[in-house]
């Protein structure tokens, strides 16, 4: 019987058990600064300093964080599934967990680019950004992030790829920021749609979607144990 595809995507909820805060369990403050006010171009354009800080900070702390038991769960439905990671997070744990096919919504911590040439990506240095750290052609760098407000140039397959789903795992996310939170109603009809997230979804209007309640390393776990003895 033909392998079927499975389709996850993730948000901050994820990486919770890991240690990295999620945006709005907190009210989305870091440093007295919502996040919206620090991850724009704007922000970019108004205090180059306090935006590079904001992310060498989260990118300092994503060095001491570890993949959790949830990131190395959903490693294990590659052995009987197709499976992509589609994530909002821009840390690296799935794919330090091992997963093999991560497509990354909203850019990645771990890499740097120029301010010009998007195309000139690299590795953050370990210490992080200064003002300074240029790129060849002498323009700053600057996360390799897509910030409020700007392109998600991952959409379209992203998209394509939920189109081909069988069964959408989505896990951690409050579904409050578009285009990404749109992935959910692109599944094609008789998808098996489940949630695993603590948090209430009263206003959930998708159908075949199944709610379970509950921790990602717990709701994962159970899912994943599941979905490896089905028939
Ligand atoms: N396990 C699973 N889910 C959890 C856990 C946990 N341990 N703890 C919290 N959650 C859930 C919350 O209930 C919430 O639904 O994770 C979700 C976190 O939501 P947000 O903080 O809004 O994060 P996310 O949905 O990923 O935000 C999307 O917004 O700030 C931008 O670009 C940023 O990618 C981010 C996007």
């Amino acid at each position: 019987m033909a392998k079927k595809r499975i389709v996850v995507f993730s948000g901050a909820g994820m990486s919770a058990e890991s240690g990295i805060q999620t945006f709005r369990d907190n009210d989305g403050l870091w440093e007295q600064h919502r996040v919206e006010d620090v991850a724009t171009p704007e922000a970019w354009h108004r205090d180059k300093e306090l935006v590079l800080n904001f992310y060498n900070m989260r990118h300092k702390q994503l060095l001491t964080a570890e993949p959790n038991k949830a990131h190395l769960d959903l490693v294990k439905l590659e052995d009987k599934y197709f499976t992509t990671i589609i994530t909002q997070n821009v840390d690296d744990l799935h794919e330090r967990a091992g997963s093999s096919q991560v497509i990354h919504l909203h850019g990645e911590l771990r890499k740097c680019r120029s301010e010009k040439n998007e195309r000139f990506i690299k590795d953050m240095p370990l210490d992080g950004l200064k003002i300074g750290d240029t790129c060849p052609e002498g323009y700053q760098l600057r996360p390799h992030i897509v910030w409020f407000g700007e392109m998600v140039p991952e959409m379209d397959r992203a998209m394509e790829t939920v189109q081909r789903a069988d069964i959408l795992l989505v896990i951690g996310t409050s579904l409050n920021v578009y285009p990404a939170a749109g992935l959910i109603y692109a599944a094609k009809k008789g998808t098996e749609i489940i949630l695993i997230d603590p948090g209430d979804f009263g206003h959930t209007d998708i159908r075949h979607l199944h709610h379970i309640q509950k921790s990602a390393t717990e709701g994962v776990g159970e899912v994943v144990a599941k979905l490896m003895h089905d028939l």
